[in-house]
């Protein structure tokens, strides 16, 4: 089924800067086939939103961008050239930056020793901690994320601020892109704002481009520019955010599963 926009895909929010394309990225585990040629495309500042079913493909696709895992087959192009993305590691040296829900930051550990993991602040023998704590507390406050101390434990915080802690150290190592992998999966109304106003406030910048996992409409018809829809390992819809709206896409989403729920009775 293509739910397209006339001529296949929506128009570019920003034209000039294309900063990341997948072309034809298909990913199968052993029988199982996870995506099916994906094309997707992503501008310069841009928020693109993924949405889709349970099990539709969405995680699978954001783990080969970050570079967690390759595709069975297609490419990826970043700002225009072919990339093949060996590592997490590699990925982020090339600016891609992925943000999991949960599994970002260590609990036991300050927010501003998160802030600074794998990247401390030395001058030997010692850890400047007073230097990362300033410039940790800097940061924060220049996003826009409020939290009552850096020095308290992660696992203090809330849900919705150890998210924006997660996203604000991504941010702090200035990625082009941003993933985030459900950032706001069992939020409870103020957290989740937490998290839509610092992506609206990085979308303002505009110096990073993000795609955003999510499975609320409102959410994401409220931060992102473009919208696409996958649906049993395609993408099945691209479309700018103000030319859809939430009906439209719970239409297509029901219709999916009315057509899943008819084959079923019809094999039974
Ligand atoms: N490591 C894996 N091994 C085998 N199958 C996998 C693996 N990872 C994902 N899959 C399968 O690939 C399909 C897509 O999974 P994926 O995690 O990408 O879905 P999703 O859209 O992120 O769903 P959700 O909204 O539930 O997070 C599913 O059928 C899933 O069972
Ligand atoms: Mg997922």
């Amino acid at each position: 089924m293509t739910a397209t926009a006339p001529g296949g895909q929506a128009a570019p929010v920003n034209p000039g800067g294309e900063v990341l394309r997948c072309e034809h990225i298909s990913k199968s585990y052993g029988v199982v086939t996870a995506l099916t040629d994906v094309n997707l495309r992503l501008a310069r500042g841009e928020v693109l939103g993924l949405i889709g079913d349970n099990g539709a493909g969405k995680s699978t696709l954001l783990k080969i961008l970050c570079g967690f895992q390759p595709p069975t087959s297609g490419r990826i192009i970043l700002e225009g050239k072919p990339v093949v993305l060996k590592s997490v590691d590699q990925a982020r040296s090339l600016g891609i930056d992925a943000v999991y829900q949960d599994l970002a930051l260590v609990n036991q550990l300050t927010v501003f020793q998160n802030m600074f993991l794998n990247r401390e602040k030395v001058r030997w023998p010692l850890v400047r901690n007073q230097a990362m704590r300033k410039e940790a507390r800097e940061h924060l406050d220049e996003m826009g994320v409020h939290i009552p101390s850096v020095n308290v434990p992660v696992a203090q915080l809330s849900g919705g601020q150890r998210q924006a802690v997660a996203v604000a150290r991504s941010v702090f190592s200035d990625p082009k892109i941003l993933l985030l992998d459900e950032p706001l999966a069992a939020m409870g109304v103020k957290e989740g704002a937490i998290i839509l106003d610092l992506i609206t406030r990085l979308k303002r910048e505009g110096n990073v481009s993000i795609i955003i996992i999510a499975h609320n409409y409102a959410h994401v018809l409220e931060v992102c520019d473009r919208i696409n829809l996958i649906q049993g390992g395609q993408i099945t819809l691209d479309k700018r955010t103000d030319e859809t709206s939430a009906e439209e896409l719970t239409d297509l989403v029901v219709a999916e599963y009315r057509r899943a729920l008819e084959e079923r009775q019809r094999s039974a």
